[in-house]
């Protein structure tokens, strides 16, 4: 039997005792002790319990109540506490998080401060050091570390590692350094309006055109229209100036690349800066003015004008005079050892004779600065080297003398018995010599009259 029922039973046992009626229809615990206590029962007695258990009951109740009520106080003051310490803590991560984020703030504006100043710094350094690396090619003939013929003389007198300041940076440098008549392209305006006053607005289109003859006073033609572009001859004097001088300007067609030679082979300020280099050492004249149309605009270049091409002074059959022979070897010979640049088109129609009968070298568009790599393959007279490939001989018939076929043979290790087994004679455009291979350092380009 329950516990439940057990005092059920027992207390119907002390309602019939005390007689009460009714006590059969009686069915749950709390009416039977109610019935019983109001009849004068006594209900701890009757379950065998004393009353302390109850007050301890109710006081255990009450103490549970209380320490509830207690714990929930505590809980929720906890809890309280705990949500303001939280949003107290929360509010000082906040703030430390603000102070922090604006430390970091001015720190990161303070070093990126530092940084640009630093950058600015650096960037000015690195101008300065451009500048004073780009000022010293200008100074050409000058600068000691820079100028070509020191670095080839010490290579050629056996300090092998010279050539190692042949470098791309080199010449990028000597290419920047040109100017001419002080700025970066010349008396460009002048020679612009001087060509407009003597051709009209259309004076590029007329000059392009092979059929319009330029009948004009102080225009005339300059040799064929080349590979590149149309020379003429063009008169300045109709500019007002107090001398009459003649200009040759090489005008070539819209769509010519403008290259300076730092980024590409080809160029036409490039071709301008090469001639100018050249023109320092007289193997050419000088460039007065460059202008560079690129896709939008024709280009041109301006020139002293040379008296004659030389095949107009040599007809077929004749013979180089001695003095241009040891001429047109020491013009390559320049290139060669002082200018420090391959011509790269060597070709009888780029070699011109000035009106004091001295030879000299046109068209630079194919020329490039020297480099170390340059020497390691073609030896230290690339000009010198190429000299067999001037067509004057061959195609127009002109022999090149005694005196240049025996001094090429020289630098190529070769001597007269080479031409007597070949059975060359010097006359006659058949004579020149075929391929022989170059030397790196024949050591013995000095000129030697036969
Ligand atoms: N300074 C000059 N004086 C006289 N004639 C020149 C001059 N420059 C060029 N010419 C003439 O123009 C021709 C073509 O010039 P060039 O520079 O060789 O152009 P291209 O690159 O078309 O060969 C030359 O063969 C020469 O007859
Ligand atoms: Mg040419």
């Amino acid at each position: 039997m329950s516990k439940v029922l057990k005092t059920v039973a027992k207390l119907r046992k002390e309602a019939s005792r005390l007689k009460i009626i009714g006590r059969s229809k009686i069915k749950t615990k709390k009416e039977l002790v109610k019935r019983i206590i109001d009849e004068g029962g006594n209900v701890y007695k009757t379950l065998n319990r004393s009353v302390k258990r109850k007050t301890s009951r109710k006081r255990r109740s009450v103490k549970r109540k209380t320490s509830r009520k207690r714990r929930s106080v505590k809980r929720k003051t906890s809890r309280k506490r705990r949500s303001v310490k939280r949003k107290t803590s929360r509010k000082r991560r906040s703030v430390k998080r603000k102070v922090s984020r604006k430390r970091r703030s001015v720190k990161r504006k303070v070093s990126r401060k530092r940084r640009s100043v630093k950058r600015k710094v650096s960037r000015k350094r690195r101008s300065v050091k451009r500048k004073v690396s780009r000022k010293s090619p200008v100074s050409h003939k000058s600068g000691k570390h820079t100028r070509y013929e020191d670095i080839i003389n010490a290579y050629i007198n056996g300090d092998d590692k010279a050539i190692n300041a042949l470098t791309v940076k080199r010449r990028n440098d000597v290419l920047h350094g040109v100017t001419f008549h002080g700025t970066k392209f010349g008396e460009v305006e002048k020679f612009k309006t001087c060509l407009e006053k003597s051709l009209g607005k259309n004076w590029a289109k007329r000059i392009l055109d092979p059929k319009d003859k330029l009948n004009v006073n102080g225009v005339k033609r300059l040799g064929v229209p080349g590979r590149q572009g149309t020379t003429i001859g063009l008169e300045v004097r109709c500019c007002g100036s107090a001398s009459c001088k003649m200009y040759a300007i090489k005008v070539t067609r819209k769509g010519t690349s403008c290259g300076d030679g730092a980024t590409g082979g080809m160029g036409f300020l490039k071709q301008a800066r090469m001639q100018q280099l050249a023109s320092e050492y007289g193997v050419t004249p000088p460039v007065d003015a460059v202008y560079c149309g690129g896709k939008k605009d024709v280009s041109f270049m301006v020139m002293p004008v040379l008296a004659h091409r030389l095949i107009d002074v040599y007809k077929k059959g004749s013979t180089l005079s001695e003095k241009h022979q040891k001429q047109l070897w020491d013009l390559y010979k320049i290139l060669d050892t002082k200018v420090g640049i391959v011509h790269n088109d060597i070709n009888c129609l780029n070699i011109m004779i000035d009106s004091k009968d001295n030879l000299k070298l046109i068209d630079f568009d194919r020329s490039k600065v020297i480099e170390k790599k340059d020497i390691k393959k073609r030896g230290v007279y690339i000009n010198l080297n190429f000299l067999e490939l001037v067509n004057c001989f061959r195609m127009y018939g002109i022999s090149p003398g005694e005196g240049l076929v025996k001094n090429f043979l020289r630098i190529h290790g070769k001597n007269d018995d080479f031409l007597k087994k070949k059975g060359v004679t010097f006359k006659g455009a058949s004579s020149f010599m075929g391929y022989v291979k170059p030397l790196r350092k024949p050591g013995i380009v000095a000129w030697r009259d036969y």
